[in-house]
């Protein structure tokens, strides 16, 4: 192997995982890790996302620690939705952090909320580096995100299972599926699981038109259904029954799967105007768990190497992003600016399979 490692090269790297976890977390951390001690750097990690840059409580990492953790789902750093721009001398915290441990630089790994922070604070000189994370598929700049493919993996698992069921006792069920702005996962895992009807955020539905998709579907022999709908999907005259929490996280987000969501709502509508037998399943913080497909984590191995080799290079206020097979740095300001919603085209392509 050819590894430099030259003591005046040796840089204080710091890393944490925020938001929602998403498999795939403990490749990046473990890639970020292996390439950063092969280097001799020292690798700081610091727990439950931005808490821990804030309260300084962090584990030096090292190849023990990381040694075949990317086979395992979740972060062994923990996460948290912690908001330091919301939290009094939240960005001080950090600043001193950085400051006290001599970091070189802070690699944040996480989805718009977590970014859209390591962006600010790389405005106020800080030196960040990014690594896209998240089941929803959301970010920009970034041809997909690592987790989004585990996710889909299952539940498209879940939906070929609901289809026996439902098949058997002649009924229609519909299945919530996580995206709240962002339909990639309800829409990809819908296509590939056979759902005959997919409702995403991007494109309002109406109920009614639902409905008389199913009626068809059932009087042409055909008499079940899967129903695929992203939590976040909307029939603005259905809005009124959606309940969620009245809690936000820190980052003003409600918080969909609390509540009656539009799975649960959907579900009692289509019984009332079909009469047909119809069950809902809230699919939930399952999508999120579990160990990542070959795919995710081999993405979070190549991102958490590439995220080193950019700080080794000063590429700070960068994001580490897959545009085709290829790893590439993009401004961080441009993956967080605009979320990443399915084009109305992709969904046209879809609807030709409903019924
Ligand atoms: O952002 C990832 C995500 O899984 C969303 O799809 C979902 O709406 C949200 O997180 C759930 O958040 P929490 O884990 O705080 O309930």
């Amino acid at each position: 192997m050819n590894i430099l490692k030259t003591e005046e090269n040796n840089m204080h790297i710091g890393l944490l995982t925020g938001g929602g976890d998403a498999p795939g977390l403990n490749a990046v951390i473990r890639g970020i890790t292996v390439r950063g001690k092969m280097r001799g750097h020292k690798i700081t990690g610091f727990l439950r996302g931005w808490k821990g840059a804030i309260e300084n409580d962090a584990v030096e990492l090292d190849l023990n620690m990381v040694r075949d953790i990317h086979m395992e789902g979740g972060t062994i750093l923990l996460s948290s939705r912690t908001n330091p721009f919301k939290l009094e001398n939240g960005f001080e915290g950090i600043r001193k952090t950085c400051k006290d441990m001599r970091l070189d630089c802070l690699i944040a790994i996480g989805g718009e909320d977590t970014l859209g922070v390591a962006s600010r604070l790389n405005g106020e000189g800080l030196p960040v580096i990014g690594i896209p994370k998240t089941i929803d598929n959301d970010l920009s700049a970034t041809d997909c995100t690592f987790g989004f493919d585990t996710a889909i993996n299952y539940v498209m698992k879940a939906l070929d299972m609901l289809h026996t069921t439902a098949r058997s006792h002649e009924r229609i069920i519909v299945v919530e599926i996580m995206g709240r702005h962002a339909g990639w996962l309800a829409l990809h895992a819908g296509m590939a699981g056979g759902a005959h009807v997919i409702l995403i955020p991007e494109q309002e539905f109406n109920t009614d038109e639902v409905c008389d998709l199913l009626k068809k579907r059932y009087s042409e022999g055909n008499r079940y259904a899967i129903v695929a709908v992203a939590e976040g999907a909307i029939d603005p005259k259905l809005q009124r029954h959606v309940m969620h929490s009245a809690e936000k996280d820190a980052f003003g987000h409600v918080q969909l799967g609390t509540g009656i969501g539009i799975g649960e709502v959907l579900k009692n509508e289509i019984a009332d105007r079909t009469d047909l037998e119809t069950r809902h399943v809230v699919l939930g913080h399952v999508q999120r768990g579990g160990s990542p497909t070959a795919f995710d984590r081999v993405l979070g191995t190549r991102l958490g190497v590439k995220a080193v080799e950019m700080a080794e290079q000063g590429m700070f206020g960068k994001m580490a992003a897959l545009h085709g097979t290829e790893l590439v740095a993009v401004e961080l300001e441009k993956a967080v600016g605009t979320l990443k919603t399915v084009p109305v085209e992709q969904y046209d392509a879809a609807k030709l399979f409903f019924g």
